[in-house]
């Protein structure tokens, strides 16, 4: 039962300014029910043993008025006015970077350097500095979220920093990450979005200020191309179509940006930790490795192709 209170996606372990107020409450909630459970359970006992015998109907007016009526009133008004108060923190204006997130069918796309109201068209035409499943933020800044989706409502959610938010199609949601200190977490989507929904993870980096900027500049360079059989390979097969690498003939923007690929901790939206091994898997086995994706599995090419492309992907740092 305890397993789950610390770790980088408990909500048991806040390193956010909001999840440890979403805590704070909870630990309230949780004192005051286990309260007035024991007082349920001491009522019934006495009820039922102590005083067995029929009470009379006035007695029981009063414990329907005062127990029904009055108590819960008084309670749930307490914990509506406690709950209201920490709104307008979290509502409170961001004063660090903005980062567009959309949430794709079944991975995350992610643009720094946002535009003000990023539609999901703007997403296509390439403004910002995109990247994929994994989001690098600073520490001690409110980074602001713009959420957006193509086509179904996906939820946003690093639960040791923030609360949830759901990405809806059409319109764009907003929640403001402010991590109180650095390290890695993981997020997920916690809104049921289709097969892949539980495999819809992504990575989040805290780090410095200054390690936050070098990493977007890096990630805004084109990649650092070899030439090399597994870009030909690559080519040929078409995989530009989905897919982008910068600085290549490669422009897809239906999949996940690809140009430094191999810089992020994981592959396939936080499932497979980065390996040439774990990049050839999920190119041969896509749909194996996560049934429901969009991308097909490339089961029928000879290994040697899928290991070359594997090996090709693996420079793109
Ligand atoms: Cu996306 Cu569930």
């Amino acid at each position: 039962m305890l397993a789950a209170c610390r770790g980088p996606q408990s909500t048991f372990d806040p390193a956010g300014t909001e999840s440890a107020e979403v805590l704070h409450l909870f630990w309230w909630m949780l004192g005051g029910a286990v309260l007035i459970w024991l007082f349920v359970m001491g009522l019934s006992v006495y009820a039922t043993k102590a005083h067995p015998k029929a009470h009379s109907e006035r007695t029981g007016t009063k414990l329907i008025l005062w127990g029904g009526v009055a108590f819960p009133v008084v309670v749930l008004t307490a914990l509506l006015v406690f709950g209201l108060q920490m709104m307008p923190g979290f509502r409170a204006p961001a004063d660090g970077p903005r980062i567009a997130v959309s949430g794709e069918r079944f991975w995350w796309r992610v643009h720094y350097e946002a535009p003000d109201t990023p539609g999901v068209a703007k997403f296509l035409s390439g403004k910002g500095v995109p990247s994929a499943n994994e989001l690098w933020i600073p520490v001690g800044k409110r980074t602001e979220i713009l959420l957006s989706s193509p086509d179904v409502i996906h939820s946003f959610w690093v639960p040791n920093i923030a609360g949830k938010v759901d990405t809806i199609p059409g319109r764009i949601t907003r929640i403001v990450l402010d991590p109180t200190r650095t390290g890695t977490f993981h997020g997920i989507c916690a809104e049921f979005c289709g097969d892949a929904h539980a495999q819809m993870r992504f990575v989040v980096k805290v780090v410095s200020e200054a390690d936050f900027a070098a990493r977007v500049e890096a990630e805004r360079a084109p990649a650092a191309v070899l030439d090399h059989p597994g870009r030909t390979a690559f080519e040929a097969n078409g995989c530009g179509a989905c897919h982008q690498v910068r600085g290549t003939g490669s422009v897809g923007l239906v999949g996940p940006d690809l140009t430094h690929l191999a810089s992020r901790e994981t592959l396939g939206a936080g499932i497979l930790p980065m390996s040439v091994d774990n990049i050839q898997r999920f190119i041969a086995l896509t749909e194996h490795e996560k049934p429901g994706v969009q991308m097909p599995s490339f089961a029928t090419l000879p290994q040697a192709e899928t290991r070359s492309m594997a090996e090709w992907l693996e420079t793109l740092k």
